[in-house]
This record gives structure tokens, C-alpha cells and sequence, in this order.
């Protein structure tokens, strides 16, 4: 790969390996393992893998290597770690630097599952971990303390699109000596500078804006070479949540078509934005790229671009939110986002139904809140679909 290539360039030819047939689309080795010559041949390879050896797909693959390579590239980080889905990424980071005793300090709102990792899961092995207001940065300074190993955060959450300052955080974190771990779903590769703006590891679930054609489950780990080979890479392979390469080449396909996506994605989302402002159905419209956003300064800063994700809040409540998801025609009802089809979800009764109602009141998940993610439909149709379905939510 060249130095000198700009990310749209990366993003179609980052990580290429070739075969001795030199095709043109990247091969897909659906294969589990590899043929060694001797047995002598064999144990070297399990003692150390050079750097295009492969032993066993649980442990690395050549679609998967080419994925993990070009994603890395794009990001700007040493290396990558491919994963089964989203939270294999973000529990694998987690446990694999963890141990009992360790505090971690996270911001509170969070996607369900992520939710679930830090107060479930890292709490029953003797993780301590303290929540915070993530867009408030008093509260990361009191948090975070001499003996804090990790910061974690969705540098955009799911689902009332926050968007916490990852320089200032990174900066406290860093002078305590901790990583900074950042889910970057909502901000997407496209507009993200985390490793810039201090994150040390970033997060994506590639089942989004990646494949972003809802055809398949993926995630990545990026960091430098040492957390990814030396502390995530043990972890992965031993426990068994890597990627499929089969899974790899379509997220290889994805990225080759990601900039174009979710610049046309995020455009459309901004229009729909501006539409509905001012809308008297509405109590909030939440999109982190118009200028109502409370951080729109930051988001401006940050990530230049609002992404394709917003957030509508009903003022009838639940029922006029279910009217309104009931009557859309073109947008579809389901729980993924960053896709090509627009979707629309109750966050309160689906991906955060687990919360109790105070933790969703204090989260802003409401009940008439529905996070609409914007595809690559025509704009006018979304509108005219949304409009539509607005007047049938009354
Ligand atoms: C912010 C965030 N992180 C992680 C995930 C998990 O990703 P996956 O579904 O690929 O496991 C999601 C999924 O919605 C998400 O929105």
C-alpha cells in the first residue's frame, strides 16, 4: 500500500493480496486450515507465523488479512483484528486487556448489548466500572482516576446521538495512563479521525456502514500492532469469535463503495432534518449534523458531517410512534442501520427494551422516540414517505 494514498484510494486497494491467477476482485479462501509440507514445517509455523502464513481460520485467514489490512489502512492504525459481529469487537477489546480490579470509566449511553458487556459481564469478573454523562467533561475528569485502565464510549450513542469530545476525554484518560477505546458505529470510517483526535483502539460493528447491504454480521478491532497481535489476538483465537472469510470479502466489497454511500446516506439524512424541523408532531428531531444539535460545534469539528443516523421524538408517545412505524411504506421496520434500505426502530421496546424505565428516562429514550437510519433511497420518496406517515401518526 502507498503512504501517499488518499482514503478513497484505500478504500478500493487497501490490503489486496493476489494469487498466482493475479484476479481482480479479492479471492475468497473459504478454506478452515492450510497444507504444511512437513511436519517440521508445521511446528515453526505454530512457534511463530510469518507474516502471509496462516495456520487455522479461527487464527487468521487471507480474505479476512486483506479486510483487517485495509480497514487498518483507512483508519490509520497499525493493525486490525476481524470479529464475528459488532459485540464480539466490543467484548473482545474489553476482556482481552481486563483483568479483576481493573476500573474502567464509560459513558452511560450506550447500545443495549454494549450496555450489558461493561455492567453485566465486566462487573461479574471483578471489573470495576464507573458510568458517566459522556458529554460532560467534569464528569470524565471526577471519574477517572490513577488506576483506570480503560475509557470506553460510543463516539456517537445509540440511540439519542450524543457525541462525546473524544480529544478531551483522551486527553484526561491519557494523563492516568488509560486506553481509550471508542465505538465508532455511528460516526462511521468515513467521517471518523479518532486515532487523530487520541482514541487508542476503535470499534466498529462492520454489520453496519461496512457491509451497509444488511447482508452479514462483522466486526473489527483497530489499534497498534502490539494490542492488536499481543493482547486481542490471544483472546480472538482462543475463544473463538473471528471472522468468517466469507464474511471478510463481503465487507472487502463494502468498503470499496463505503465514501460514496454514506456521503450520498448522510446528505439525504441532513435534508430529512431540515424537513421536519420545526415540525409540531415532533418534540425533538435529533440529528448531530443540523445546527439544533447541542454539539453541533463539536460534530462540526469532530466529524465534519452529521452521519445517516436520526433520531425522532413523537410528542404523542409510544402510540403515535407506532402509527407512525405502521404507516411507513418505503422505510422498513428492523433494527440495523447504516444499510442501503432505510430503517426505522422503537429503541424503547427493542434494542434498549432490557433498561428499566428510569435508566431509558435518563438516557432520553423515550417513548415516542423512533431512530430513523437513512439508505440510499431517493430523497423525495423519504419524505414524502415520512411526511406521510406523520400525518397518519396523529
Ligand atoms: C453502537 C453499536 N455498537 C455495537 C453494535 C453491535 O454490533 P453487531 O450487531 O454487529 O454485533 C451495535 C449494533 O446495533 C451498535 O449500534
Amino acid at each position: 500500500m502507498s503512504e501517499t494514498w488518499k482514503r478513497r484510494t484505500k478504500m478500493v486497494h487497501s490490503g489486496s493480496r493476489r494469487s498466482q491467477y493475479n484476479e481482480v476482485s479479492e479471492a475468497i479462501f473459504l478454506t478452515q486450515g492450510f497444507v504444511y509440507d512437513t511436519a517440521e514445517a508445521a511446528e515453526a509455523r505454530f512457534i511463530k507465523a510469518g507474516d502471509d502464513e496462516f495456520i487455522y481460520a479461527r487464527y487468521g485467514n487471507p480474505t479476512v488479512a486483506m479486510f483487517e489490512d485495509r480497514i487498518a489502512g483507512l483508519e490509520g492504525t497499525e493493525d486490525g483484528f476481524a470479529t464475528a459481529s459488532g459485540m464480539a469487537a466490543v467484548s473482545g477489546a474489553l476482556t482481552s486487556m481486563l483483568r479483576a480490579g481493573d476500573h474502567v470509566v464509560s459513558a452511560r449511553a450506550l447500545f443495549g448489548s454494549c450496555l450489558y458487556v461493561l455492567e453485566e459481564v465486566l462487573t461479574r469478573f471483578g471489573v470495576e466500572v464507573t458510568f458517566v454523562d459522556g458529554t460532560d467533561i467534569d464528569q470524565w475528569r471526577a471519574a477517572i482516576r490513577p488506576d483506570t485502565r480503560a475509557v470506553f464510549f460510543e463516539t456517537v450513542s445509540n440511540p439519542t446521538l450524543d457525541v462525546v469530545d473524544i480529544r478531551a476525554v483522551a486527553d484526561l484518560a491519557h494523563a492516568s495512563g488509560a486506553t481509550v477505546i471508542v465505538d465508532n458505529v455511528f460516526a462511521t470510517p468515513v467521517f471518523s479521525r479518532a486515532v487523530e483526535q487520541g482514541a487508542d483502539v476503535v470499534i466498529y460493528s462492520a454489520t453496519k456502514h461496512i457491509d451497509g447491504q444488511g447482508r452479514a454480521l462483522g466486526g473489527v478491532i483497530l489499534g497498534t500492532r502490539e494490542f492488536i497481535r499481543g493482547t486481542v489476538e490471544p483472546y480472538m483465537k482462543h475463544t473463538g469469535g473471528s471472522m468468517s472469510p466469507f464474511t471478510a470479502w463481503i465487507m472487502l466489497k463494502g468498503l470499496e463503495t463505503i465514501d460514496l454511500r454514506v456521503r450520498a446516506q448522510a446528505e439525504t439524512a441532513l435534508r430529512i432534518a431540515n424537513e421536519l424541523q420545526g415540525d409540531a408532531r415532533l418534540a425533538r428531531v435529533i440529528y448531530p449534523g443540523h445546527p439544533s444539535h447541542a454539539q453541533h460545534e463539536l460534530v462540526t469539528a469532530q466529524m465534519g458531517q452529521g452521519g445517516t443516523v436520526l433520531a425522532l421524538d413523537l410528542a404523542g408517545g409510544q402510540g403515535a410512534a407506532f402509527r407512525f412505524l405502521n404507516a411507513l411504506d418505503i422505510v422498513v421496520i428492523s433494527n440495523n442501520l447504516g444499510d442501503a434500505k432505510s430503517i426505522a426502530t422503537h429503541p424503547a421496546t427493542t434494542t434498549h427494551q432490557r433498561l428499566p424505565d428510569a435508566a431509558k428516562a435518563q438516557l432520553g429514550i423515550t417513548p415516542g422516540l423512533v431512530r430513523l437510519s437513512v439508505g440510499l433511497e431517493d430523497p423525495d420518496d423519504l419524505i414524502e414517505d415520512i411526511t406521510r406517515a406523520l400525518d397518519a401518526s396523529g
